[in-house]
């Protein structure tokens, strides 16, 4: 049992007593985030007075030799290294209840552990339970909380966690909700799209929405266009068995990236509370037109990575990676282009683009504004005069930058661009803390405001699902674009001759 944690000074939110149990929790999600997260915020004297946490999977092992494993993990993915009196605390709250997710012992003996806690503790605690498991789980753990009536607790609140995918289509979507509705309500459900953890994300509502400036020329008449690219240097690496059936449009486009479009796009919502943000988000998405069968090549690309070089290391392609089909159509680059009927953005172009084996990782939005209707200037001596662009990186370097035309000095009229930045490393000097850390504690504390909703999730697969579908009678071979370049020249085509991709 973790007390009183720890570091006194730092902002004690109120958590209530919580157990967590975490499904699949020797899996690779539960090792590099979740675990290393839940270190973090007991690190912070952020978890609640009373915390256990319960981990459950197949495997045997008994509470020891679950807490050395949270241990190597924590050591190993922590943000920080861990204080070993931290640590300790942490795992003295920690336990391990084997079981299948199918099998009705599990339930009889995770009702026994949670039990326990509370005769110890001599009160109620909420229950979180944390689904890190492979999806096709979901929906059993999800029927047989129910069954047990582990979904409810008098007195205290039940939460439950789904990580993504949240299916892989729009169908397996709304059948995964009608499972999770009919054993909780919407209120307890908190699914996980962990860009809405990067605090990055978190201040493109901070930038947009606390300063007046923004406003007045967020709309068509003032942005040419906007492009949102995730790009990543990695490859497919150890996920193959993921990664080979869903690709890169189901992998990033779906979720996070739509979000990013859905923070860029949202009107001001009367106030940050769960509902009225992701009402907010879920009109953007309505307003995005479901895609046609005729109509998807000219919207959507999609490419596989060949051969070639990243980081100076020669990489294989693709289909030679361990565990791909040799014959694999599965995309690992996507370009969208996606457009919002709405007052405010009717006709402008929203690009999104994301791939592996790109030449670096960055994620950014750029907002491209229009250029000025009359450029008095003689050209003469100017270096390449291109109207502002506004660059919201998430990741990595994370801050804001705005081009701005200026006179390069001297006796001549010489204009080029410059930057007015804004970095997040050197305005506050302290690190970030990762998504994970931000979510966890959210559901500890009941904020759903960074969580997908039902219908948030299902006008995602709205507008992916017909690409997928059309992609899916599309026979391959796929453009391909070398390992390490800057994808494949067929994003190109998406745009208008005067526009371009923004260099990766
Ligand atoms: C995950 C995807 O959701 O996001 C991965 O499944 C991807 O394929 C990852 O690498 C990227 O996350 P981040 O936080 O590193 O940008």
């Amino acid at each position: 049992m973790l007390e009183n944690p720890l570091v006194e000074g730092l902002e004690r939110l109120p958590v209530h007593p919580t157990s967590l149990v975490i499904f699949g929790a020797t899996g690779d999600l539960s090792h590099r985030k979740i675990l290393p997260a839940i270190y973090n915020l007991a690190h912070e004297g952020a978890l609640p007075e009373r915390f256990n946490l319960v981990g459950t999977a197949r495997s045997a092992m008994s509470d020891e030799q679950f807490r050395e494993m949270v241990a190597r993990a924590i050591r190993e993915f922590s943000r920080r290294p861990p204080d070993p009196q931290v640590l300790e605390r942490l795992l003295e709250a920690s336990s391990y209840v084997p079981g299948a997710v199918d099998e009705d012992a599990l339930y009889d003996a995770l009702q026994g552990v949670l039990t326990e806690f509370e005769e110890e503790a001599g009160r109620r605690l909420n229950r979180c339970f944390y689904m890190a498991t492979a999806p096709r789980f979901f929906a059993v753990i999800v029927r047989q909380l129910g069954n047990h009536g582990l979904e409810h607790h008098e007195d205290a609140e039940v939460r439950v966690v789904i990580e993504k995918p949240f299916g892989t289509s729009l169908a397996e979507a709304e059948q995964l909700n009608r499972e999770l509705l009919s054993v909780f309500e919407e209120r307890q459900v908190f699914r996980i799209d962990h860009y809405l953890g990067k605090e990055t994300v978190q201040n493109l509502l901070a930038f947009r929405f606390a300063n007046g400036m923004f406003e007045p020329w967020w709309n068509r008449n003032f942005i040419d266009n906007v492009q949102i690219t995730a790009a990543e240097d990695v490859g497919v690496g150890s996920r193959a068995e993921y990664y080979d059936k869903v690709g890169a449009l189901r992998d990033l486009i779906q979720n996070h990236m739509l979000q990013l479009l859905c923070h860029v796009a949202m009107e001001p919502p009367v106030d940050f509370s769960a509902d009225e943000v992701r009402n907010e988000k879920v009109k953007v998405l309505r307003g995005i037109p479901t895609p046609t069968p005729e109509g998807v090549p000219k919207i959507a690309v999609r490419a596989q990575y060949g051969p070639g070089t990243v980081g100076g290391e020669a990489v294989p392609g693709y289909v030679e990676e361990p565990g791909v089909r040799p014959d694999s159509t599965i995309e690992t680059f996507t370009a969208l282009r996606l457009e919002i009927d709405s007052w405010r953005w009717a006709g402008v172009p929203f690009y999104l683009r994301t791939g592996k084996r790109l030449p670096r990782k960055v994620t950014e939005i750029a907002v491209m504004l229009k250029p000025v209707p009359h450029l008095g200037f003689s050209q003469e001596g100017s270096i390449g005069v291109r109207p502002n662009v506004l660059v919201l990186t998430i990741q990595p370097n994370e801050g804001v930058s705005m081009s701005l035309a200026a006179k390069i000095p001297g006796t001549r009229m010489r204009i080029r661009p410059v930057n007015m930045e804004f970095l997040y490393g050197s305005s506050f000097l302290s690190q970030s803390p990762e998504a994970y850390e931000r979510l966890i504690l959210d559901v500890m504390r009941g904020d759903a405001t960074l969580f997908t909703r039902n219908d948030e999730v299902e006008e995602q697969w709205r507008v992916c699902d017909p690409i997928v579908h059309t992609w899916e009678q599309m026979p391959g071979p796929l453009p391909q674009y070398p390992a390490g370049s800057q994808g494949p020249p067929e994003a190109n085509q998406l745009m208008t001759p005067e526009e371009s991709w923004r260099r990766i």
